[in-house]
């Protein structure tokens, strides 16, 4: 298969636009130069709506699971009792990361494949009411489930003086967060998935309630300690040399945000969600997750008359087609499609025709072209729902 032909549809690392690969190509500038201080600032303003903050937005090189692990070091002293949702394989990462740096983990188990309730926040705070912090994954991507994140801030910020910790990392870009308007502290996210970069990029939004706690708190850290991060970006620069040629594709990446508008690219996340699943109704293919759970980013599917990996194995073979295995005990059991940042509508109508042909080759019994006629029903019927007035340029 030619590379150049593959259909790249896992959850991250996802597609990079062509101008963004042209930015990136930008011959190499100093980071301690005129040419850096205006990129960066050129930059921080315009990350802050995709946050859904006015507050600063820190941005790291480094992988995803640097900025979990900074939300941690630069919140937490050893000892501190905190509670971590885990609902899967990026829950239990945070929590992993908590254990690691000796803290008290309440660990909240949900059910793999169902949203946190806010019922249980509330009950888990009234028996743990002394905890430092919740983490909380916004999408988590091993399931396929969208946490209301927004909502658990708002029930913690009701009980306690905990803060809330949201791993952004395959959401941001994706899908709105109302950062300030709910109370979330600190917010972090990664390049490589809805925000159209290689991974290397790691952003740490973070409120005024939070600087107070890192401000103050004693904990040695050095690369990962935020206060460098936020005292370096008021002077236009970052503490290390950063991944440049990332921080080129991060300008056209916002510039390409800009030009569809970001509440367009939300919706069109949703109405890739609503064609996906729609589709996979309509070929009797058995959705993971519910549609009031259901991420915008990232669908999983559990095949019962047919193993998920000779899909996935076919689907790659003979169409290029990409998609992602499960993790952990859905390892076997589930495939996940991701369709965040570079894809579209039209992105779907053909992983949608894949499927229907690998699925014919399996003997999976269906009406083949279902699934893309619903897709395109679906279609229809949201874009008739959403406003006619906003332009779509997709
Ligand atoms: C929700 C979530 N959190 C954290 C990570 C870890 O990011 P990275 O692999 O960039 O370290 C991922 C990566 O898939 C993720 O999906």
């Amino acid at each position: 298969m030619n590379r150049e032909w593959e259909l790249l549809q896992i959850p991250g690392p996802t597609p990079i636009p062509p101008s963004v690969n042209r930015a990136m190509s930008q011959p190499m500038i100093g980071h301690r130069g005129q040419k850096c201080k205006e990129l960066l600032e050129d930059l921080a303003p315009r990350l802050k709506p995709i946050f859904g903050t006015s507050g600063d937005v820190l941005v790291l090189s480094s992988s995803g699971t640097s900025v979990l692990e900074a939300a941690v070091v630069n919140t937490t002293e050893p000892g501190d009792e905190v509670v971590v949702v885990v609902a899967g394989a990026f829950g239990d990462r945070f929590a992993k990361i908590c254990e690691t740096y000796e803290l008290n983990v309440h660990r909240m188990d949900v059910e793999f494949g169902k949203a946190v309730e806010v019922a249980a926040i509330e009950k888990q705070l009234q028996d743990t009411p002394n905890v430092k912090a919740v983490f909380v994954t916004h999408c988590e991507t091993s399931t396929g489930v969208m946490h209301p994140v927004e909502a658990v801030a708002r029930k913690v910020h009701e009980l306690s003086e905990a803060l809330v910790i949201v791993d952004g990392v395959s959401s941001i870009g994706g899908a709105p967060v109302d950062m300030d308007g709910s109370g979330i502290d600190l917010l972090v996210s990664g390049s490589q998935k809805a925000m159209m970069l290689p991974a290397g990029l790691a952003f740490a939004a973070v409120s005024e309630n939070a600087w107070k706690v890192i401000d103050s708190n004693p904990r040695p850290r050095f690369y990962l300690d935020l206060r460098s991060y936020k005292k370096s970006l008021d002077k236009g620069q970052t503490p290390f040399t950063p991944a440049l040629s990332l921080l080129f594709g991060l300008q056209e990446v916002l510039r390409l945000i800009e030009e569809e508008g970001l509440e367009q690219v939300h919706q069109r996340h949703k109405i890739m969600m609503e064609m996906t699943r729609a589709a996979c109704r309509a070929i009797d293919l058995p959705l993971f997750v519910d549609d009031e759970d259901a991420s915008t980013t990232v669908t999983s599917i559990k095949p019962e008359s047919f193993k998920a990996e000779d899909f996935r194995k076919l689907a790659n073979k003979e169409f290029g087609l990409m998609t992602a295995g499960g993790q952990q005990h859905l390892k076997g059991e589930i495939f996940r499609i991701g369709h965040m940042g570079y894809s579209r509508p039209t992105t779907v109508l053909q992983y949608i025709s894949i499927l229907e042909l690998v699925l014919q080759r399996l003997g999976h019994n269906f009406e083949p072209g279902a699934g893309s006629a619903a897709a395109q029903k679906a279609y229809i019927q949201a874009t008739r729902e959403m406003d006619k007035n906003v332009s779509r340029s997709y």
